[in-house]
């Protein structure tokens, strides 16, 4: 975090005075810094959701407010943004408070990314709904290589990851790792601290797509590897089909996941989790935003159902596969996810929206989705 620092004697009354209501004044480095990389911003190509929401006006509102909470300035949240112009989004939140101190940046960048949320909306209870509804999209394991189903969560009263000091991530994985270890039956199973897996153990669990990867510079310069690989970790249960990364981007990301096109059977399994952790752990959920996230894109349901799933005609027919993922509010990544590529024809396709919709629903999205592309496939096939 970018914090006060030693000031000439004299600049401080006329910051004061300078600053919005909230939190310290904001100290000229920090400023300086904002201004300058939201210049080379806006002289950029990019299509961030950022440059397209941060007009000069609202920056100018925006730029010396800091939250009273962790003093967290607007360059806390769009430094990520401002040093990759090629940024989908470009904008996080240091912790629960940015996102009312900032409201009028996140909120139409929650809108656009989530097709419609407006700052008046208010997100839905909780509801994880019926898992037989969704049967398997390919009994004959045709298309669909595995299904994932993750949600994330934040611990009540901790900052997010790129606010955490030393102190609160050893006490937050502590926290975390504890309530994991109380987990039974098929989620019984082991934490391994991040930094005692051997690098080759590591490369092995990234290729199996069952850990993270430690590369990303949009999370970098996010603030999110800050004492990198201190208290991160990742849970497995014995059948290695229930796993939990924390500290990663989020406290908590628990994620279900197993070969084939068993949505329900993942999805279930995912919710069975979470209510054993809920049990332990109090989690940070918004009046308006539904539970929070570091990133605006994961808020609200947090769910994101995925497949890996290989669809050579539609491939083939790239305006045919576009328009139906824009119909279906789907999101298409690389092989090994986020900033990927396609190896092998493998895609990575899943619900887009979590914020506005239920459990059940983001779910939904990604089902109904999933099974139109199938349909697309067979009948550009025949
Ligand atoms: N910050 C990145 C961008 O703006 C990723 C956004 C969504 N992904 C995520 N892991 N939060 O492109």
């Amino acid at each position: 975090m970018l914090r006060l620092q030693a000031l000439r004697p004299g600049t401080f009354l006329f910051l004061c005075r300078q600053a919005s209501k909230g939190g310290k004044p904001i100290d000229s480095d920090t400023l300086l810094r904002l201004e300058d990389g939201y210049k080379e911003l806006v002289a950029s190509d990019s299509k961030s959701l950022l440059k397209k929401h941060l007009k000069k006006d609202l920056f100018e509102k925006l730029k010396k407010k800091t939250t009273a909470s962790f003093n967290s300035s607007l360059l806390d949240c769009i430094q990520t943004g401002l040093s990759n112009h090629d940024s989908a989004v470009g904008i996080v939140a240091p912790e629960p408070e940015a996102y009312k101190t900032f409201a009028e940046i996140f909120d139409p960048i929650i809108e656009d990314f989530h097709k419609g949320f407006k700052k008046t909306d208010k997100h839905p209870e909780c509801c994880f709904g019926k898992c037989n509804d969704f049967a398997n999209l390919d009994p004959d394991n045709k298309y669909i290589l595995s299904t994932r189903v993750r949600c994330g969560r934040s611990v009540k009263n901790f900052p997010f990851i790129s606010c955490l000091s030393e102190n609160a991530f050893a006490k937050l994985e502590a926290m975390i790792s504890g309530a994991l270890n109380t987990m039974s039956g098929s989620y019984k199973g082991s934490y391994l601290p991040l930094s005692g897996i051997e690098k080759s153990v590591q490369q092995k669990l990234i290729d199996e797509h069952f850990l993270f990867r430690d590369c990303d510079r949009f999370l970098k310069t996010s603030g999110a590897k800050r004492f990198w690989p201190a208290a991160r970790g990742i849970y497995f249960n014995e059948a290695r089909n229930f796993v939990v990364w924390v500290n990663e981007e989020d406290h908590l990301r628990i994620i279900s996941m197993e070969k084939g096109g068993d949505i329900g059977k993942v999805y279930e399994r995912m919710i069975g989790g979470v209510e054993a952790l809920e049990k332990h752990l109090d989690f940070s959920r918004d009046e308006r935003l539904g539970y929070l996230t570091f990133c605006p894109t994961n808020l609200g349901s947090t769910i994101r159902a995925s497949v890996h799933i290989k669809l050579p005609n539609l491939s083939d027919n790239p305006k045919e596969f576009w328009k139906l993922m824009d119909k279906y509010n789907l999101q298409r990544r690389g092989t090994r996810g986020e900033h990927t590529k396609v190896e092998d024809g493998v895609y990575d396709i899943s619900n887009k929206r979590r914020v506005g919709l239920t459990e059940y629903e983001a779910v939904k999205e990604m089902y109904d989705g999933i099974r139109a592309l199938i349909d697309a496939e067979n009948k550009i096939f025949k």
